[in-house]
Formats: structure tokens, sequence, C-alpha cells
């Protein structure tokens, strides 16, 4: 909050305060740029996702928070619940900085069995696991907290620090019931070596090194918020993934997120042998500039099976100047992950999370024709308000004349287009109405794409300032900020007389 302006004459400085309270405060959540349907905290700076659990019908995000101001420190972890992974309620912060001690990021487990001792009247208690950042060493450890309320209220264990190597760098720590050894697994990273070290426990706080995985893939920045788990595979089976986020070194420059395939038996990961070859080949699970931190829900119930993450819809090389206020960052949308077999082996995929479909209202539907056809379509039917979601299908023109732009956010300068000849699917962000606000904001980001009978299907979720593309039925992913002019952006097309046609669009705008 603002301190009052001192050099306000008195007079004026008590009408205003009576303004204040007479009148509503300020429409929360209508301010320019801000998300609908994406998760923001009310006011002031969030990045990473933390301590993501599932438990007794709630979904709990927690997230790094600055209790003080709109850019990056004293973090400490804000919290949210939702029972639906759409509408979320704040709850006050979960863990503070203290003691000259931040609160960085790590994840959350149920305690089924009160392995840890700090469960109370039979109920499993909830356990933190996270990096204390000391801020007047060169120190990062790993500490845990519980709650017996629901999450509602959490004590710091006495017994902190309960995992110390004595290093400047050695962080995020995620943890799961590794159930064939019938013990706790956690991954934590060691982000300057590039590798990530696995450590079990029976209880999580008597923490034991049992082995590690690292460097390999994509090497060029910082290792950071490390994830495994398994993943259902398309048409039956498991696989592990390792996620490894990385900073800088990304595919669209800046913060990106990596993966691996493979097995895992417990402290061993060996990742498959169809992981791409030559240096720093790696696999991406977004390929868009702004989707950092990527981690997973623990603790989906059996009965659902899913495998659910989201992250943060930023990159550290703005992050602390994105022109939004009194917030600043969004999560991306809720995913579901599978993996489906492909020529090349097995890739991640992610479907937008089935309970996004409630949130929209009457559906729209063009039955295919031209691009005129089509952005005259739009102009009748233009989907209402700042959120909304798109199915495209394209079909391509049947020679191929270089590059074509499929679709463009009017007044955002944001264009996403295919390069036959290179193969790729690009989000082009040059032309961005709000470029200057940093240099590295506007760029060209692509991924590979296979136009397979000349068609390209896109999924397409806006909301104010953000649009993630979703091509391939989800195989590949696109995550990106934008700030287009005027309030309400809008999709249309923009390449006429080259053949493209356009088979099909749904479309809802979302509540
Ligand atoms: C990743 C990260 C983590 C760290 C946290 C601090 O974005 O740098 O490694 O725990 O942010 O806020």
């Amino acid at each position: 909050m603002k301190t009052p302006n001192r050099l306000l004459p008195g007079a004026a400085f008590v009408a205003l305060l009576l303004c204040a309270f007479a009148l509503p405060a300020a429409a929360p959540y209508r301010e320019p740029g801000r998300p609908r349907f994406h998760f923001t905290p009310a006011t002031n700076w969030m990045n990473d996702p933390n301590g993501m659990v599932f438990y007794d019908g709630e979904y709990h995000l927690f997230y790094q928070y600055n209790p003080f101001g709109n850019q990056w420190g004293h973090m400490s972890w804000g919290h949210a619940v939702s029972r639906d992974l759409m509408r979320w309620e704040h709850l006050p912060i979960a863990l503070r900085e203290e003691n000259d001690v931040m609160v960085f990021s790590g994840s959350a487990v149920v305690d089924w069995k009160n392995t840890s001792g700090f469960g109370k009247n039979g109920k499993p208690p909830l356990v933190a696991i996270y990096t204390g950042h000391y801020t007047k060493q060169r120190l990062q450890n790993q500490h845990v907290a519980f709650s017996n309320d629901k999450g509602r209220t959490w004590t710091k264990f006495a017994g902190n620090p309960v995992l110390d190597v004595n290093m400047a760098d050695f962080r995020d720590p995620k943890v799961f019931w590794h159930e064939p050894t019938a013990r706790w697994v956690m991954t934590v990273a060691l982000p300057l070596e590039k590798k990530v070290h696995f450590y079990t426990a029976p209880d999580l706080k008597h923490w034991k090194y049992v082995g590690e995985f690292g460097p390999a893939g994509a090497t060029g920045g910082m290792w950071e918020c490390p994830d495994l788990f398994p993943v259902a595979i398309e048409g039956g089976g498991t696989k592990w993934v390792l996620v490894v986020n990385l900073n800088p070194g990304g595919p669209a420059g800046g913060s990106g997120c990596q993966y691996f395939v493979g097995d895992f038996d417990g402290h061993r990961f060996s990742p498959d042998a169809s992981f791409p070859k030559g240096k720093d080949a790696a696999l991406w699970a977004d390929f868009g500039p702004d989707f950092y931190a990527g981690v997973s829900w623990s603790d989906i119930p059996k009965s659902d099976g899913r495998r659910l993450w989201l992250g943060w819809m930023s990159n550290w090389q703005y992050a602390n100047d994105v022109p939004t206020t009194p917030w600043r960052s969004a999560m991306s949308i809720p995913r579901e992950l599978t993996l489906r077999q492909t020529g090349e082996g097995l890739r991640l995929s992610q479907a937008p999370v089935r309970e996004l479909t409630k949130l929209r209202g009457p559906s729209r539907h063009f039955a295919g024709g031209t691009v005129a056809e089509a952005n005259a379509w739009q102009q009748r039917n233009a989907t209402k308000g700042p959120a909304f979601e798109w199915i495209v299908d394209f079909e391509l023109p049947s020679q191929d004349g270089g590059d074509l732009k499929l679709l463009r956010v009017p007044g955002g300068g944001i264009v996403v287009g295919f390069n036959p000849e290179k193969g790729r699917l690009y989000l082009d962000r040059n032309g961005a109405n709000e470029p200057n606000f940093h240099p590295q904001f506007p760029g060209q980001y692509s991924a590979p794409l296979h136009a397979l009978d000349r068609r390209i299907k896109l999924h397409l979720f806006v909301d104010a300032s953000s649009i993630e593309v979703l091509a391939d039925d989800g195989a590949l992913v696109l995550t990106a900020l934008m700030f287009p002019s005027g309030a309400n952006p809008t999709l249309g097309f923009l390449e006429d007389g080259k053949g493209l046609k356009i088979r099909g669009i749904d479309a809802w705008s979302l509540k």
C-alpha cells in the first residue's frame, strides 16, 4: 500500500478518505491486464508455485510471495485453495520470512502414515518442505513445517534445518512417497552444478543422499525446481518424468522448463535411450517465453489418477518489470500431463484440465471457409470479454509458399504462424504494443510441428495479458505474456489469398 501524499492539504485528505470509505473499493480484479481465470495474487509480487497438494477436497496452491512489494524480495509462501482448480480463495500467508531466513520454493505432502509424528488426533498432518535462504550468509538448506488444520496455520519445525550440506546454492526440494521402497524421496537442485540430488527419509526429517542426475539435457543456466513423478502413457502403462527448470538457457531465451523420460528405482533415474542426442539437446515442456517453475500437485487421489501441474507465467529476464499493478505475475492454466508414444520416443503431452470447460459461456461455431469469411464471422461473433478459448482447425495451402501467418491478436502485435520450410510453429511478439518495458520482451518463439495432412489444429486460451497455444493435441505448447491495447483482446486472421482455409472454429467466452 502507498502512504498518503504528505503534501495533500488536510481538508482534501479527509475528503479523500471519506470518499474511499463511501465508494466501493476499486473493482477488484478489474485492473487493466488482470487475468480472469488464471491465478493471480490480489496484490504484490509472486513467482514459483510451491507446495501444491490435494487434501480433503481442496487443491492447495502456495507460491513465492513478497508481502511487502511488487518486486521480488522477502520471500514467503502465499496461499490459496480451490475445490475445482478454477475458483481460488485467498488465505493468509502460510510461511513468512523470519530471522533473516527467506522461505524459498518447495513442496508439500500429506503424511498419511504420520511418519513425521506431526499428526494430531489421528489426522495426518500436511508437511511442507522448503528451502531456507539465509540473507546474511551464503547458505541454503532444507526445512520443514506442518499444519494440523488443513493448511490454515503452519508451524516451522523446531529442529530445522532437516538437511544441510553447507552450500550457497542447494534448493527447491520436491518430496513424494515412493511406495515400492516405502520411504520419502526428495529431489533437490544443485543449480550451479546442473544436478538433481536424490535423498530419502523414513520420516521427512532424517534425509540420506542416495543418488544424483546430471548434468544432462540443457545446461545453459541454473537448474532449479526439479520434480519427479510417474505419468500415464496414453494407451496404457506409466513411465517416470524428471522435470528440471532452467534459467537462463530456455528455448525462448531466459527461463525454460525441460524434462527427461525414464525409469526411477528409488535412488537412480535412468533416461530412456530415445533421449535426443547432441550437445545441449533437450526436451521442452513449453516453447514459449513464459512458463517456468512447472511443478505438479501431490496426493491427487488414485480414483482421479491425473498428474496435474502448472507453471509461473513469466520469465526472469523481465519478470520484475512486467507492466501490471498492484500485482505482478500469474500462474498458467492447470494442465493434465500424459506421455504419448511418438516416432522419437515417449513425449510429454499437456491438456487443459477438464474443469476449465465449466467456465465456458455459450459456444460459437464457424463451419469453415476462407480467411475473409472467418474474419467476417469473427466480427459478428467476437468472443466477449478479456477471457476466451478458441479451437481453430486450419488447412494449409496445397503448395508451400513460405511463412504463413495463422492468427493475430489485433492491437496486441502478436502473430501465431507456421513456417513450412523449417517445420515450425511460432509465436511472434515483436510487434507487441508494450515492447518497451524491457528489451528482452519482444521476440519470436518457435517449436517443431509436423503439419500432417496439411492440417494444424490450435487450442488457444487468451486471458487479458496472456496467450497459451496448444498444438498437435497438446504435444506442443507455447505460453506468452502480451499486453494488447484496448480493454478486450480478440483474435483475427491475417493471410488472405494464399489458399489458407479455416475448416472450423469453436469459440467460448470464459467466465
Ligand atoms: C526459481 C527460484 C527458485 C527459488 C525461488 C526464489 O524461480 O529462483 O530456485 O527457490 O525462485 O524465489
